[in-house]
């Protein structure tokens, strides 16, 4: 299959001949502002069986279907809880799901046998968009070939998924970087399954109390049943195995200083990157930028594949606000391989 890239600056109709795809079965690369998504019809199950095939996606991990008006969550969820439209009221559209029980219309390819589904309205306006041109909701995952990095720009889609799918919407680089928060109201007591662009501390300021899943913190087995199922696999992972480095800042760099080995790989904070020599580095943001980090840590990541490193050291900021989620990536991209200094 060809791989169109549609590029909207150049192309005036891009996002109708994406959304004609879309209508007629077919995946679509699309911009959001957390990070691109596979996109197909929610409502068609054979159309979403492309995705599963275009990511090499385990089948049991079930996908997010984005809308582009609240009122839509109506026609997918039959009892749609208080606490969805306190969290929408505050955060929505942008980086944030909900997981809620699941309406007859979503087909199983979307749920993966599960009862609930998860609703994102994303605030990128390419995709807002494309939802309405194409008139159905739309199930998309993160647009990677499953287990690597997520894709923050249409040249890392067309590299993971050139001749797997029909066409890539151009939108430019991601804002946020990384997946949306994912939080569960189908349990009795809200829980944070997936850390992501909006904060613990800003849902617990609108719910009161919110559970974290234990599977944020430790590697999850193949026996155990997860909340997210997408949780208990190694993720985000470039080629060469990650360790990472815990702590404050300037003890980590040392520590990572006085370990590099022959094909070494360093992904740390601009301030170290004169302390790793004979070393790839990357750096992915000031140590309290953030929003830097969040936007550039899975570019980083991806880049360590165009090298010849053997092992990869990583800094991580800690679990305050947006840290939170920058350090979930990082430690799934090491498979916890964690070192406490
Ligand atoms: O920012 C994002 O959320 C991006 C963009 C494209 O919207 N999408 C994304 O999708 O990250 P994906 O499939 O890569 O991650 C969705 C996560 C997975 O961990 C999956 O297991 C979980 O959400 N999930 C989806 N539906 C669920 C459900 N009904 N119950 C529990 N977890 C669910
Ligand atoms: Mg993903």
């Amino acid at each position: 299959m060809k791989t169109t890239l549609l590029t909207p600056e150049t192309d005036e109709n891009a996002v109708k001949t994406a959304a004609e795809l879309i209508r007629a079965g077919e995946v679509v690369g699309m911009p959001t502002e957390t990070v691109y998504g596979l996109a197909a019809n929610a409502l068609n199950g054979e159309a979403v069986k492309k995705i599963f095939l275009a990511k090499g996606r385990p089948q049991d991990n079930p996908l997010i279907v984005h809308i582009a008006d609240f009122d839509q969550i109506y026609d997918l969820c039959p009892a749609v809880p208080p606490r969805a439209k306190l969290l929408a009221d505050a955060f929505w559209p942008g980086p944030l799901t909900m997981i809620v029980p699941k309406g007859d219309c979503i087909p199983d390819e979307v749920s993966c046998g599960l009862d609930t589904v998860g609703i994102r309205l994303p605030s990128h306006p390419m995709a807002r968009a494309l939802i309405r041109e194409s008139g159905v909701p739309l199930a998309a995952p993160s647009a990677n070939t499953s287990g690597r990095p997520s894709t923050t720009t249409a040249a890392h889609v067309m590299h993971d998924m050139d001749g797997k799918i029909a066409a890539v919407l151009d939108g430019g680089a991601c804002g946020v970087g990384v997946e949306s928060t994912v939080i569960t109201l189908a349990l009795e007591r809200p829980r944070l399954l997936r850390p992501g662009g909006i904060t613990l501390e800003q849902l617990r300021s609108v719910l009161g109390e919110v559970d974290v899943d234990r599977a944020l913190y430790e590697k999850i087995g193949d026996d155990v049943k997860v909340s997210a199922p997408g949780m208990k696999y190694r993720h985000y992972a470039p080629k060469a195995p990650v360790t990472v480095v815990r702590g404050n800042p300037q003890d980590t760099a040392k520590y990572i200083a006085a370990h590099i080995g022959d094909f070494t790989g360093v992904l740390c904070f601009d301030e170290y990157k004169n302390m790793f020599p004979n070393c790839i580095v990357e750096c992915f943001g000031s140590r309290d930028d953030l929003g830097a980090q969040a936007r550039e840590v899975f570019d980083r990541l991806r880049a360590f594949d165009a090298t010849n490193v053997t092992q990869i050291w990583a800094q991580c900021p800690s679990d305050e606000g947006l840290g939170l989620a920058v350090a979930n990536r990082i430690k799934k991209a090491a498979g916890f391989s964690v070192v406490e200094v």
